[in-house]
């Protein structure tokens, strides 16, 4: 059966059909490889490590299920798109959608099918360096400011080959209820580096949107009717500090930065309760906040000057008041809606001014650990953050927006990146950016948890990033 080079000679592969045989592993070596040759037991080319039922209660039927959910929702999220829309790159730090169905269908064959399948030879020899992103211990990855000039492979060759993927990773987790631990974590893995480029597929199509004058919408919003925001006696909760600890307790998935667990002391200090909104940047901008450089950080403050900033991305004055770019179109700003696509800097010299500071991420984990992982994630469709509304004494923890921390990204004490070139994932990034907290209104609320780092450079505001005040009592 032909399963490479689809594309060389102009045949698209036939899909993989699945045949009840005697021996299933029999059946994937042969049809994956193309090889009825030379058939034999499924033998993993690394270890594929112990049965992995005992800690987690994962199986290969529940890592399926999730395969087939998460996959799905990729395809789903493309739904709104126009054939021209898959292509966009409007900056260098972000990707096309199609970019994005490759490159999450790359991981999969790159970590699973390539190390755990018997002479597994690739959909098409070079997806390996077109769908590569950063891995060096893979090869040279494909220049990340040209992703959008690959026009080919075409859209409809990137779905075969989603497919295709899909197949091969279904037959083998069909195939065994007892695969080593080693494979379903990476394919668990894959699920959630997928579910960040889901979020990444719609930040980054915002971007390249907003640079079209037809202004266009990914989809009408289903945002509900304005809401009357009834701010609490006092704005600030209290939390006594101590000794707390803080990452990963290693019950259910995290990703390795969230690892190890360890302790942290904490002075007493108080969170918002909600994070700043909309009116309460355009009161910093009312009182000069972006003509002031004693309210920047001097790496921020060139930014305004070299940029000309004067108000967050997306937002455009106009003859009836401040409207702004959403995922919907342009719409007038909601003065009590929370604020998004501010960058570490702008973030950073908010809290100065209202006389307060950033959160650390120990005190921000801290107040999220007892709370459950609740909120305006993309399953509610608005694609857009919402009015805070006091419904618990920190409201929006979770979702509406990423919530900058004053924490580097670096690694918790003990840290230790895997072996390997899935150890590039997090580690060596471990440089120069600053942890954001709880997830933002386009996270799958699956993939969001209380010991979760997100991390972005300072300058970075194309993400749906806010702020929540916090000081020290
Ligand atoms: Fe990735």
């Amino acid at each position: 059966m032909k399963t490479q080079e689809p594309f060389v000679d102009g045949i698209i592969a036939e899909p993989l059909h699945r045949e009840p045989l005697d021996n299933e592993l029999l059946d994937i070596d042969a049809r994956v490889n193309g090889n009825s040759v030379t058939a034999k037991p499924i033998a993993p080319a690394v270890d594929d490590g112990d049965s992995y039922t005992a800690a987690t209660g994962l199986t290969p039927a529940t890592i399926a299920a999730q395969f087939q959910r998460v996959r799905a929702n990729s395809i789903a999220l493309c739904e709104p798109l126009e054939l021209e829309d898959y292509g966009l790159q409007a900056m260098a730090s972000t990707s096309p959608p199609k970019w994005h169905l490759a490159h999450t269908t790359w991981f999969f064959e790159t970590f699973v099918l390539v190390p755990y399948i018997h002479n597994y030879q690739r959909w098409h020899p070079a997806f390996e360096h077109l769908f590569n992103s950063y891995y060096n211990g893979i090869g040279t990855p494909f220049s990340r400011p040209q992703r959008g000039l690959l026009s080919r492979p075409s859209v409809s060759e990137v779905m075969e080959y989603r497919r295709a993927i899909d197949e091969r990773i279904l037959t083998l987790l069909e195939s065994s209820q007892t695969l080593g631990r080693n494979i379903l974590e990476t394919i668990e893995l894959g699920l959630h580096h997928e579910q960040q480029h889901q979020e990444l597929l719609l930040t980054d199509l915002k971007y390249s949107f907003h640079v079209n004058p037809l202004q266009p919408a990914y989809r009408a919003s289903r945002r509900p009717a304005e809401v009357t925001q009834a701010e609490p006696e006092d704005p600030w909760v209290a939390f006594e500090g101590g000794v707390v600890e803080v990452g990963a307790e290693g019950q259910g998935f995290c990703f390795d930065n969230e690892t190890p667990r360890h302790r942290q002391y904490l002075e007493p200090f108080c969170l918002a309760w909600r994070p700043v909104s909309n009116s309460d940047v355009l009161a910093f901008m009312a009182d000069g906040g972006y003509q002031r450089p004693e309210l920047w950080l001097a790496d921020g403050w060139d930014l305004v000057q070299r940029e000309r900033l004067t108000a967050p991305l997306y937002w455009q004055r106009s003859d009836n008041g401040w409207r702004h770019f959403t995922l919907a179109g342009q719409v007038p700003l909601v003065a009590n809606q929370t604020a998004c696509h501010l960058s570490y800097y702008e973030a950073d010299a908010y809290a100065r001014w209202a006389w307060a500071r950033l959160p650390t991420e120990a005190e921000w984990e801290h107040a999220a650990k007892s709370q459950v992982v609740a909120g305006n994630f993309i399953d509610t469709g608005q694609c857009h953050p919402d009015v805070a509304v006091s419904s618990s004494p920190l409201a929006q923890l979770f979702g509406d927006v990423w919530e900058w921390t004053s924490s580097s990204y670096s690694p918790y004490p003990g840290y230790a990146p895997a072996a390997g070139a899935i150890g590039e994932y997090n580690g060596k990034f471990m440089c120069n950016q600053m942890v954001l907290r709880g997830g933002s209104c386009v996270s799958d609320r699956a993939h969001i948890r209380a010991t979760y780092r997100n991390f972005f450079y300072p300058a970075d505001r194309w993400q749906f990033s806010g702020l929540r005040l916090a000081r020290s009592r």
